[in-house]
């Protein structure tokens, strides 16, 4: 089994398991809008135990996880949702789903420093449930009466992602917070040298790229004779 990350080509894929599976359902500009706006936070499980015999067959898509940022947070607080998420029914109780939840949360910190995500769940949904409370740790944030279009009421379920945050840091050591260079001021101060060149124009040397082999670019200063 495959988990990787959802790309634009499998979106019929998902939105048949979505339709076989559960009752929302959506227009497939809204998978491509997940797609191109958060292109790392949605995975598809793959099952490749059986190889495509030809470069045109599909892959065998068997779960989804649909995520994003929430776009205008309420609290203010960055954080992620998830959309929808599935499993075939002749792939479950395999761990697919905590695989495909563990993934897009921790690529919600990685990516975009979410503090929590959050999402609904019908309160007859017993699996779902006890997948999200007992195995990822979810908490009930509230109810909202007849969310869903039958009218039943949704658990508004939360996770906290500082444990997640913590297991990234320990695993990549200070690197994990490493945004790259200083910039401004603390930069000026941190990695610049002044030099003149032949005609005696101030030369201001700047370090970029760092790790990444690009070395020194040399930019003239401009500002005295502004
Ligand atoms: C809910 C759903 C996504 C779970 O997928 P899954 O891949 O079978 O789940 P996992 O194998 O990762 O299960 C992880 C844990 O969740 C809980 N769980 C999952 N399915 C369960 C079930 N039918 N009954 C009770 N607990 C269940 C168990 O604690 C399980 O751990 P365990 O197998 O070690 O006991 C799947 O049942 C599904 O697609 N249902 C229909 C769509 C749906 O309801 N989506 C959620 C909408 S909010």
């Amino acid at each position: 089994m495959d988990i990787r990350l959802l790309h634009a080509s499998d979106i019929p894929h998902v939105q048949h398991a979505n339709i076989t599976n559960l009752p929302e359902n959506y227009f497939m500009k809204y998978y491509l809008y997940h797609a191109l706006s958060w292109p790392q936070l949605s995975f598809v499980a793959v099952d490749v135990s059986r190889p495509p015999k030809s470069p045109y067959d599909p892959p065998r898509i068997v779960g989804y996880v649909l995520a994003k940022m929430e776009e205008e947070p309420a609290d203010g607080v960055a954080h992620g949702h998830i959309t929808s998420l599935s499993v075939m029914r002749t792939h479950r109780r395999l761990g697919i789903a905590e695989k495909l939840m563990r993934q897009a949360q921790k690529a919600m910190v990685e990516t975009f420093q979410s503090r929590y995500v959050s999402l609904h769940v019908r309160i007859s949904n017993n699996a779902a449930l006890r997948l999200y409370r007992d195995t990822l740790g979810f908490r009930n944030d509230k109810i909202e009466a007849k969310y869903y279009a039958d009218g039943e009421d949704a658990y508004s379920m939360r996770l906290d992602l500082d444990g997640v945050r913590a297991e990234l840091l320990a695993a990549g050591g200070e690197d994990a917070e490493d945004e790259g260079d200083a910039v401004g001021d603390e930069g000026k101060q941190a990695g610049e040298e002044m030099e003149k060149n032949e005609a005696g124009e101030v030369l201001r040397k700047v370090r970029v790229g760092r790790g990444l082999g690009v070395g020194e670019l040399v930019e003239r200063d401009e500002s005295a004779k502004a």
